[in-house]
């Protein structure tokens, strides 16, 4: 096992009715004078928006609101939430929503205290110093934003798409949690949490680091709750218990835990956000294409892990590492299948996918080699966007 580092100082409020503490620990944690950020109509619509001004009011709190954060959140929006704080003079934000609002939030948060422009964190050019205090409110498991310290952005010029992973600087403060919140999710948008969540985990899983059975067994029994959690979600989308487990099972999926003492991989997610950038699909669905396509490839060159995890995970009885590996891939492909989710191109709504363009962009964006379990140049990485077909 490597030295580790975990270190998550988010506090994690769960359960019915918790978004009526908005105000309280707003107040406590945060400031008197705040941005909320959401998205399009969900939060509105649902009526949470309205709880989250009143228990505000109650608290003493001032706010201003942006609104229209889209899915694969753009550069302008956090551009336009810098502004407006600084001509507001506003000293902390509220998101309210998912991976899309948190993350524009984060960028507002690290951008306000900068003179220059917020995206030299995204391309590398300066480090995140000073950030504004921030909470969230959770709307939908997947992204696991509320308990990570990064930050997911698209520059609209260029369709950049890039991520940026902090130790503390971007983690929540706090994370309200009601899985209540969650009822309203259509099941295209759950299964694509789920498959989110599940892929967090395959990223750290996927490691030689050796000893770390702690490790990758608590990230195995997260994997096993979400198995079985999730087709009660999509068959009953008001069941309060499963929504629960799945919704914690996403931070935790994200917040660390589950890649403590060794090294990751994220080469899946670096291929599956090119795909987001350019294509604008859901990146969880994006995920459920790209993932079953790396574990393919991974069978045949490097099909250990790959191997542990379908004996223990899917109950794969198999000897041989490859074959083993390549039965696991079926398995998470007829379960993302259940699920509703694509596992090619076609089925993702991407008819003709341009791959020599996907694969100059990854390396541009994201180096020459990428991947921590098995590094992938431009060779493999065609190979394994040509099995996504
Ligand atoms: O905009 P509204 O109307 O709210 O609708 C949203 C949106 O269309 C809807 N939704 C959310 N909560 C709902 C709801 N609809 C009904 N009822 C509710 N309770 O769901 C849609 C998707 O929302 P979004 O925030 O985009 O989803 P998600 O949480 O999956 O976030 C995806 C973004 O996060 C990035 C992704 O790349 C993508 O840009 N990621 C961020 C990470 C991080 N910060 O740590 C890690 C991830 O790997 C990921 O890359
Ligand atoms: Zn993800």
């Amino acid at each position: 096992m490597e030295n580790f580092t975990f270190w998550t100082p988010t506090k994690y409020v769960f359960g019915r009715g918790v978004e009526m503490q908005a105000g309280q620990l707003t107040a406590s944690m945060l400031a008197r004078k705040v941005l909320i950020v959401y998205g399009g109509h969900s939060a509105e619509a649902s009526g949470l928006l309205g709880r989250v001004r009143e228990s505000l009011t109650e608290a003493d709190v001032e706010w201003r609101e942006l609104g229209g954060i889209r899915p694969n959140p753009t550069d302008d929006k956090v551009r336009e939430g810098i502004e407006m704080m600084r001509a507001d003079g506003l000293e902390a934000l509220l998101a309210v929503g998912g991976g899309s609002v948190i993350d524009t939030a984060k960028a507002i948060a690290a951008g306000v205290p900068y003179e220059g422009d917020f995206w030299d964190f995204f391309e590398g050019k300066a480090e995140i110093g000073d950030t504004l205090p921030l909470g969230v409110i959770l709307t939908i498991p997947a992204a696991g934003s509320e308990g990570s310290g990064n930050s997911v952005i698209t520059k609209i010029d260029g369709k950049v798409k890039i991520s940026i992973r902090t130790e503390v600087a971007l983690r929540p403060k706090f994370a309200l949690m009601n899985p209540e919140l969650t009822f309203t999710l259509p099941p295209y948008q759950t299964a694509c949490g789920i498959a989110d969540m599940m892929a967090h985990i395959f990223e750290r899983y996927f490691s030689d680091t050796p000893c770390v059975e702690i490790t990758d067994r608590v990230a195995e029994g997260v994997l096993m709750a979400i198995i079985e959690e999730a087709p009660k979600v999509m068959a009953n989308p008001t069941d309060y218990d499963a929504r629960a487990n799945i919704m914690w099972s996403g931070t935790l999926a994200h917040n660390g835990v589950c890649g403590t003492g060794r090294k990751e991989d994220w080469a899946s997610h670096a291929m599956e956000h090119e795909i987001s950038a350019v294509y604008d699909v859901a990146h969880g669905a994006g995920l459920s294409v790209v993932f079953p396509a790396w574990m393919t490839f991974m069978a045949k060159n490097h099909p250990e892990k790959g191997a542990q995890l379908a004996r223990r995970i899917w109950g794969v009885t198999e000897a041989d590492d490859h074959k083993a590996a390549i039965e696991g891939v079926m398995k998470l492909k007829q379960f993302f299948k259940d699920l509703g989710l694509p596992v090619t191109m076609d089925e993702l709504g991407v008819k003709e996918p341009d791959i020599d363009l996907l694969v100059e962009r990854l390396h541009r964006n994201k180096g020459a080699v990428i991947g921590g379990y098995y590094p992938l140049t431009s060779t493999e990485t065609r190979l394994i966007y040509q099995l996504t077909l």
